[in-house]
């Protein structure tokens, strides 16, 4: 438990960062809202009677008092591509850990690549793409490895049952298709390829009651950058039913709205994971609802794990890298449903 320490959310007031809030709140940690909208905050901290602390990525001294006291900052702001890079120099000048939910897989790269050795040297942790996707996948991919040193490949096959995408996840997405130009994105012999080809279609067969589905096929989403980064692994793919990959560019689908208490929506997922070594298979699958409510147990945990040293790296790390994967997963019961699979391995 939380035991009172106070953590910033830079973002707090969008959708996911409510989220984070609420998951912080019930963990016995103290959320500091932060963000550049003041009223939004204001209203956000009064629900909660918390302090709110306006700041902006443009301005660094304000950034440094949004993080004054905290023992960690969790940044909910995307794009990405605007926040990671301040609100981590923050981080480190403030001496806590920084962790974020970034599923923009340029942003995610940057991470890696700008800030491995600075935080290394400080001996400082930052966790990026800690959330549904990039951290979830790569939780369930490092548990399926098992005692595995290396694999051929690496499959993550999402079924969302719809995806009303928020206003952060749709603008998020055309900064990373504007930053991609005319390309996409696979990873393949161990390195990036720049593709012009129509991504392949397919079909996966989810364990029940999912069960045979058309999938885009290199639909390639944060865990692409994730995985590799610890695991050595040639070939990394994501997929993602042919509904939801619909759902979420077209112009007209609604925003996600709440269906429960929790303000979760009705949305459920399913993330299998399908290991390859030679003839060898090995499988790891979770099961939940709302892909960004799930988020905020999967960052919370994260927090915990760092704060109270449940660690294997410093420096950038992702979460199959930094922390115990079937471990932290099982951690996860109240909020997903698992199978890691352990007897059935094929050859
Ligand atoms: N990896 C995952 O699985 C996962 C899961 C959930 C969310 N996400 C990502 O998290 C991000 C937020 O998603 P959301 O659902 O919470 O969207 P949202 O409801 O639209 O909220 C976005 C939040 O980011 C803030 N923000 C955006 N740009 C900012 C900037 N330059 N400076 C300060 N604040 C800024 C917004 O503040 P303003 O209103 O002031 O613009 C708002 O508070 C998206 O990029 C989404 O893709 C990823």
């Amino acid at each position: 438990m939380g035991a009172g320490q106070s953590v910033a959310v830079f973002g707090a007031y969008g959708h996911t960062g409510r989220f984070v809030v609420a998951e912080l709140a019930a963990r016995g940690f103290v959320p500091v809202p932060s963000g550049r909208n003041a009223q939004a905050l204001e209203e956000l901290a009064g629900e909660y009677g918390l302090e709110a602390r306006v700041a902006s990525v443009d301005d660094p001294a304000s950034l440094d008092r949004a993080l004054a006291g905290t023992v960690a900052v969790i940044n909910c702001a995307g794009p990405f591509a605007s926040t990671t890079g301040p609100v981590i120099e923050a981080a480190l000048r403030a001496r806590i850990p920084y962790l974020d939910v970034a599923a923009e897989i340029e942003a995610n790269l940057d991470t890696f690549a700008q800030y491995r050795e600075p935080a290394r040297e400080a001996g400082a942790v930052v966790v990026p793409a800690m959330a549904f996707f990039g951290g979830l996948g790569d939780l369930l991919a490092t548990a399926a490895m098992g005692d595995w040193a290396t694999a051929d490949e690496a499959h993550i096959a999402y079924a969302l049952s719809s995806w009303h995408p928020t206003a952060g996840t749709r603008l998020s997405g055309a900064v990373s298709r504007e930053r991609r130009g005319d390309h996409r994105l696979r990873y393949r012999g161990g390195q990036w390829e720049r593709r012009t080809d129509a991504a392949p279609t397919l079909e996966w067969t989810f364990p029940d009651p999912v069960g045979r589905r058309p999938v885009i096929g290199e639909f390639t989403m944060a865990d692409v950058v994730t995985v590799p980064q610890h695991l050595s692994v040639s070939d990394v793919t994501t997929y993602m039913t042919t509904e939801a990959a619909r759902d979420v560019v077209a112009p007209h689908t609604p925003a996600p709205t709440a269906t429960d208490a929790a303000g979760r929506s009705d949305q459920t997922f399913l993330v299998d994971v399908l290991v390859r070594s030679g003839g060898a298979e090995r499988r790891a699958t979770a099961g939940g609802q709302d892909i960004y409510a799930v988020t905020a147990p999967l960052v919370v945990e994260a927090l915990d794990r760092v704060l109270t040293g449940r660690t294997k790296a410093v420096g950038v790390a992702s979460a199959g890298e930094i922390f115990d994967a079937p471990d932290f997963l099982r951690a996860l019961a109240p909020h997903i449903t698992l199978d890691l699979h352990p007897r059935k391995e094929t050859a």
